[in-house]
């Protein structure tokens, strides 16, 4: 049995064979639907039910909450049609898209950033040109290994593309990259996906936030703002567990010190000792400088307890949610246990 999905006010509808989901058939039919994850963890794909009936397997309560289902808002990358339905992707008109490239790259430069981050740098071998905005991410495959998904840390004109990969104790592919990948070898890129993209029309105050090798994303949003002569206000947070786990702090440093509209902001969660950093929680440093959002867009990407706690901690600060852009990094235990809690 198929049923018809109407994406309402774009004229556009396709067919969902049963047991398929929204998004995957949208895309297989090449109708242009915002996604990023595709696996219930980012909300990129989060659209208005008008009618029918639907089905979701399990998703994040980070990419949809129960308040937002109750208002009949659905994940369409985790809903299986019942019925025929008419829907509307709710962040269409921000939709951005970037053709969909293949490329294989060849790691032209290795650096151990910290004890357990690398930063592995690629030249497009094939495939190019690579067109992505600043914040999205891609699929990366490593010799024989399941693809994962990284942030790129470059600006989208450089040539050489950046990512910032953290060892995943007893993962399947981040023990290779840290102790095995070497110059020369190829790597498998695809993408770009995600929605937490720079908004380069915003002209207000921005408030960034990283935490661990979130830091990629939010280093390509900063860096194209900066090119693009950015003006407004803008503050990094850096979250991190202890100083050693702290990288990247002279070049933000020293951005700090040629721009006054930029501030740099490393806070350690467990100094562990005496430190003059910021100590505390991420979400708590924001909260302890600022008293009214509004206006503000923020961009946010990490750990999902970190970026989940700070989008809540900004919302209460004024910050509408449509102007908070947010990538959390799940693991794949991460997005496991989310499949057990269901
Ligand atoms: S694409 Fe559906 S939640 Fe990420």
């Amino acid at each position: 049995m198929n049923y018809k999905v109407t994406i309402r006010d774009k004229n556009a509808a396709f067919v969902v064979a049963m047991g398929k989901t929204i998004l995957e058939s949208a895309l297989g039919q090449d109708i242009d639907f915002p996604h990023g994850c595709r696996s219930g963890n980012c909300g990129a794909c989060k659209s208005i039910l008008h009618s029918g009936d639907v089905e979701m397997s399990p998703y994040s309560d980070y990419a949809l909450t129960s308040e937002e289902k109750e208002r009949g808002l659905i994940l369409a990358c985790r809903s299986v049609p019942w019925s025929d339905c008419e829907l509307s992707p709710i962040d269409e008109d921000e939709a951005i898209v970037h053709a969909n490239r293949q490329l294989i790259c060849e790691v032209i430069d290795l650096e151990q950033a910290t004890h357990d981050i690398q930063i592995v740098r690629l030249k497009i071998s094939a495939g190019g040109p690579y067109d992505f905005s600043a914040g999205q991410y891609a699929a990366v495959t490593f010799q024989d290994l399941p693809p994962r998904d990284y942030s790129m840390a470059n600006i989208p004109a450089d040539n050489i593309l950046e990512f910032h990969i953290r060892l995943v104790p007893g993962g399947a592919v981040t023990p290779y990259v840290l102790n095995e990948l070497k110059t020369g070898d190829q790597v498998l890129v695809q993408g770009p996906f995600g929605t937490a993209y720079y908004r380069d029309s915003h002209r207000g105050p921005i408030i960034a936030a990283a935490g661990g090798s979130g830091l990629a994303p939010i280093k390509s949003i900063l860096d194209t703002a900066f090119a693009k002569g950015a003006k407004q206000p803008i503050t990094l947070y850096f979250g991190v567990r202890e100083e050693r786990d702290l990288y990247m702090t002279d070049y933000f440093n020293e951005l700090t010190n040629s721009r006054d509209n930029f501030d740099f902001i490393p806070v350690l969660s467990e100094p562990g000792s005496e430190t003059k950093r910021r100590t505390g929680f991420l979400a708590d440093a924001v909260a302890a400088d600022f008293t009214d959002l509004d206006g503000y867009k923020a961009y946010l990407a990490g750990p999902p307890i970190m970026v989940e706690s700070t989008v809540e901690k900004l919302k209460l600060l004024g910050l509408d949610r449509s102007d908070c852009h947010a990538d959390a990094f799940y693991t794949e235990a991460d997005k496991k246990k989310l499949e057990e809690k269901a």
